[in-house]
């Protein structure tokens, strides 16, 4: 059997480059994608010393011609398409809406929102055209939740889950399902960047219900399992990996 093949935005650091391991440890060919090309071309060589075929291809996600060559080069590459994980996104700046700036909306809606939208569509194009395909988007518990000082990632990530459920009606009857990993607080770069400093991070974990970050490899593994056949039933649904936070 063929081995699944598999991109990934923003796969240099983070959940994005803990996907790309665990992909790469299924057997699975990975199709790295980011903006820092030497950072790119390392973890493509680390993936291929576990062992995998794997490969690095720039993009930056809100660039149109630069997104859709990294999915047509991937076609033209491996022949198919088969699970694509689109998971770059910024935390934006944390803003008072009293202190809002339209830049901070620009930045963080045009990777977050304009980023998801048009990977789905060079993605889904393939994916229909093979009658199969699994797509998982990332959101966050600011996904559908509110967070004070956070409205416009809240809204992003608000709106990466509409689009996560109306791009799998669009697919169901094909065979592409799309579904979206909600992860809570992650051991990444951007929770550091969130909470801004070390008190500020304890404090806001004692908040939540598991008492603590989660790791990288915990979102990973979720999105393998939504990548594969066993969740061929399973589309248009946001799964949360949240340590407890959206049980509440
Ligand atoms: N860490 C958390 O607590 C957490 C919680 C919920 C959701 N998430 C989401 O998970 C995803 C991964 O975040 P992470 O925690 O690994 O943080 P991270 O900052 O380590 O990873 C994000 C990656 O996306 C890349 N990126 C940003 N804008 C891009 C663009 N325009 N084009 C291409 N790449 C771009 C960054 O360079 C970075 O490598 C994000 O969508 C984030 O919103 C993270």
């Amino acid at each position: 059997m063929n081995r699944p093949v598999v991109l990934i935005t923003g796969a240099l650091t983070g959940i994005g480059r803990a996907t790309a391991l665990a992909f790469a440890r299924e057997g699975h060919r990975v199709i790295v994608s980011g903006r820092r090309d030497e950072a790119g071309r390392a973890l493509a060589a680390e993936l291929r010393e576990l062992g995998a075929e794997a490969e690095y291809m720039h993009a930056d996600v809100r660039n149109e011609a630069e997104i859709r060559q990294v999915v047509e080069q991937t076609v033209a590459r491996f022949g198919r398409l088969d699970i694509a994980v689109n998971n770059a996104g910024t935390e934006g700046e944390s803003q008072p809406l009293v202190e809002l700036t339209a830049a901070n909306y620009e930045s963080t809606f045009a990777a977050n929102v304009l980023g998801t939208l048009l990977a789905l569509k060079y993605e889904m194009r393939v994916m229909l055209e093979q009658g199969a395909g699994s797509i998982i988007n990332l959101s966050s518990i600011a996904g559908h939740a509110g967070f004070a000082s956070a409205s416009v990632y809240a809204g992003s990530k608000h709106a990466v889950e509409g689009i996560t459920k109306s791009a799998a009606l669009e697919g169901a009857a094909a065979g592409v399902r799309v579904n979206a990993v909600a992860p809570g607080p992650i051991a990444t770069e951007m929770l550091d960047r969130f909470t801004g400093s070390d008190d500020a991070k304890a404090g806001f974990l004692a908040t939540m219900p598991a008492r603590r970050a989660g790791e990288p490899d915990e979102i990973a593994q979720t999105i393998v399992f939504l990548g594969s056949d066993k969740a061929r039933y399973l589309t248009g649904q946001i799964v949360s990996v949240d340590g407890g936070f959206s049980a509440q």
